[in-house]
């Protein structure tokens, strides 16, 4: 069992990563001084496998408890789905101290979290992360939210859970796909900010693609560890937390020209990493050493390094648009070295277009 804190100026709350943790949801809610009625938001895969553990749980510390499960995948983030969700909550009464309960991946834990940041005005927010990427990512610094037709992520709030509690026992279920999309957002983390962690995930490849426990312990931990420090100091992302968006400016313009259903969030995110190495080492900030430190590992966790369904001129007109842009400039988080980035504006055209088409 770890336990990682994040400390906020309106209040801290803790990051349990254990085996077998959701069995004690209930109790650790219950914990927090949090009691009356609870609605546990899911999606059909994850609510069917672990909706039953929870839903006990949450029973047994005295709640009474509801679940609505949406259906898998990136068009649940939708306006339309969080309606059903506020029906479901004002059928069953729910008030301002009734938790919202994340159960899910990333899909449902933005979901969620933007249900719990705007019901009544905010009501408490509880995040269970089933994926790797959940449990590393998503689920830790509160940015929820949903997508519009014409973006991802456009509409949402920063919205910090008071709890989250990843399971290590529910990844047993989880596709190799999905837990290599997760090692995708880790792998960021020793790019921008630790080398040992980089180093770890080149040595202990096997244990980590065989879900060996103490492999996974050590490098979620290390990774909500870099989470809470960045959100620590920047939680609004003014400009420290921009480097959390390594990879994510093409990764998201990949995601966004392939409809968001061919390529999982975190190979787009390895798309767009790899991208960036190359473009720093273009620009002369990295060396061609780093670009290949970097392909490697990708590569032995079966991450695509290019999009060659895109194309160059669609996927710029994606990074035209990015909501991180800010005065029509793309915030771009480039590498130095293993554990060193840099944030800039000041990328050339030329260059940005030379890497696009070698992706593609
Ligand atoms: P996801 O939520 O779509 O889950 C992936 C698939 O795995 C789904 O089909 C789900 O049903 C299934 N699944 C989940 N847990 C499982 C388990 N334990 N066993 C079996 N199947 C399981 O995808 P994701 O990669 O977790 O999240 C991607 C989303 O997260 C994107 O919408 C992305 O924008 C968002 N995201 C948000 C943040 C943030 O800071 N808020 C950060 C990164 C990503
Ligand atoms: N996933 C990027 C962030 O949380 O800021």
């Amino acid at each position: 069992m770890a336990e990682v804190k994040v400390e906020l100026p309106q209040g801290a709350y803790s990051i349990h990563i254990s085996s077998g943790g959701i069995n004690s949801v209930g109790r650790l809610i219950r914990d927090l001084g949090i009691q009356e009625k609870a609605l546990v938001v899911s999606d059909e895969i994850v609510g069917a496998l672990y909706g039953e553990a929870v839903i006990k749980s949450l029973q047994n510390s005295r709640f009474e408890v509801e679940l609505i499960c949406v259906p898998p995948g990136e068009k649940s983030k939708d306006m339309a789905v969080v309606m059903e969700i506020y029906n479901k909550a004002v059928g069953m009464g729910l008030d301002r101290r009734s938790p919202v309960i994340a159960l899910g991946g990333g899909v449902v834990g933005d979901l969620a979290g933007f249900v719990a940041a705007t019901y009544m005005r905010g009501v408490p927010f509880i995040q269970i992360p089933t994926t790797l990427l959940a449990m590393v990512d998503s689920s830790v610094g509160g940015k929820v939210g949903v997508n519009h037709p014409l973006g991802k992520n456009l509409i949402g709030a920063f919205y910090q859970p008071r709890l989250v509690l990843a399971d290590l026992a529910v990844l047993d279920t989880l596709p190799a796909r999905e837990l290599h999309a997760g090692l995708a957002e880790i792998i960021k983390y020793g790019i921008i900010n630790d080398t040992a962690l980089f180093t770890y995930l080149q040595k202990n490849c096997a244990q980590l693609r065989n879900k060996d426990e103490d492999a996974l312990t050590e490098v979620i931990s290390r990774s909500c560890h870099i989470k809470a420090w960045v959100v620590e100091q920047d939680e609004k992302e003014n400009h420290l937390r921009m480097i959390l968006n390594l990879g994510h400016t093409i990764g998201h313009a990949v995601e966004g020209n392939t409809g968001y259903s061919r390529y999982r969030h975190g190979e787009a995110i390895a798309v767009g990493m790899y991208a960036v190495v190359l473009l720093s080492q273009y620009l002369g900030l990295c060396t061609v050493q780093t670009v290949e430190a970097v392909r490697e590992l990708l590569n032995v966790f079966e991450l695509p390094l290019t999009a060659k369904d895109c194309q160059p001129d669609q996927l710029m007109s994606f990074l035209k648009r990015d909501k991180k842009n800010i005065g029509g400039a793309i915030n771009w988080v480039l590498v130095r070295k293993l554990g060193e980035v840099v944030i800039t504006r000041d990328v050339p055209t030329e260059l940005i277009q030379r890497v696009l088409c070698e992706i593609t």
